[in-house]
């Protein structure tokens, strides 16, 4: 595993999440209440960025259309969405959030 810093805990809000790039891979950083999760930053729909969606009860949800991802699994709970996003291995440490981006906890390959 090769964790990399990708922003500090205080640039994800509370119950929303943060854009981050980490090679040529764009993740979303995700924060639900102290609990925080790294998803690939594409709707499995039409490919919008999830980032800028809200953050509830361990899920995301689409801005555009309102399809819901389950934050720990990508795996979509609300249409239209039917396919997962890809999801990583996320560690705070200290201050700063670190995300693992070599190997996806789902299985699901980044588009
Ligand atoms: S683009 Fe995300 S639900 Fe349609």
């Amino acid at each position: 595993m090769a964790f990399e810093r990708v922003c500090a805990v205080d640039d994800v809000a509370g119950d929303s999440a943060h854009a981050v790039t980490v090679g040529d891979l764009d993740v979303a950083v995700a924060r639900d209440g102290d609990d925080f999760y790294a998803i690939e930053d594409l709707c499995s729909h039409a490919a919008v960025a999830l980032s800028e969606g809200e953050v509830e009860d361990c899920h995301i949800e689409c801005w555009l259309h309102g399809s819901l991802f389950d934050l720990k699994t990508g795996a979509p709970t609300g249409l239209p969405a039917t396919e997962p996003v890809a999801t990583y291995p996320v560690e705070v440490r200290g201050s700063d959030v670190y995300v693992d981006v070599a190997t996806t906890l789902n299985g699901v390959t980044p588009s």
